[in-house]
């Protein structure tokens, strides 16, 4: 049996409210300027950095980017990354996801899969932050530290990718639905 966390796509019992509210029709709705909206672009902030991230790993790999160069940005954009990312969660545990689930009880499946989502994704973000903290306190980096610190990102990226993928497809249809802003 799989596991949740090596889902491709989100369960169909699960998915409630995304025919009546299709991805492709969000930025038309009326509701859509507000939550819905935030929403989204704070998702698409972590994919950025992320991507930066795995950028600048691979570029030192290939010995495209200076390791002593490289560190500074990775202590930047990581600690950019955990931060925001572990304070989106605090307020989406604590705050929305209780709300929204008192609006909509039949998604409690839904909202219980995301909740263990952010439980795995903390266990990623303290690998990273492991790994992150040796190269920044290593005597001398070099390019097999950019390769080793792929090795970190890719499953993080891979599983935080899914996440806020299927996380939006729950809650942006009931943001909608709901008017919520
Ligand atoms: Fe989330
Ligand atoms: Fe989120």
């Amino acid at each position: 049996m799989t596991s949740d966390f090596d889902r491709t796509a989100l369960p169909a019992d699960l998915v409630t409210l995304l025919d009546a509210f299709p991805r492709q029709l969000w930025p038309e709705n009326p509701g859509f300027h507000g939550l819905a909206a935030f929403w989204l672009d704070r998702h698409l902030a972590f994919r950025k950095l992320m991507t930066l991230l795995r950028d600048d790993a691979v570029a030192v790999a290939e010995g495209r980017l200076d390791p002593d160069q490289w560190r500074p940005r990775l202590a930047r954009l990581g600690s950019h990354l955990v931060q925001d990312l572990t304070g989106h969660h605090q307020i989406e545990d604590s705050a929305y996801f209780p709300q929204m689930q008192r609006l909509e009880p039949r998604m409690e499946r839904g909202f219980d899969l995301l909740d263990r989502d952010h439980d795995h994704l903390h266990h990623m973000i303290d690998g990273f932050v492991t790994a992150a903290n040796g190269l920044l306190q290593a005597a001398k980096p070099d390019r097999t530290d950019g390769a080793r610190l792929i090795e970190t990102l890719d499953p993080f990226e891979r599983f935080m990718l899914r996440h806020l993928s299927d996380e939006e497809d729950l809650v942006i249809p009931l943001i909608l639905k709901h008017r919520l802003d």
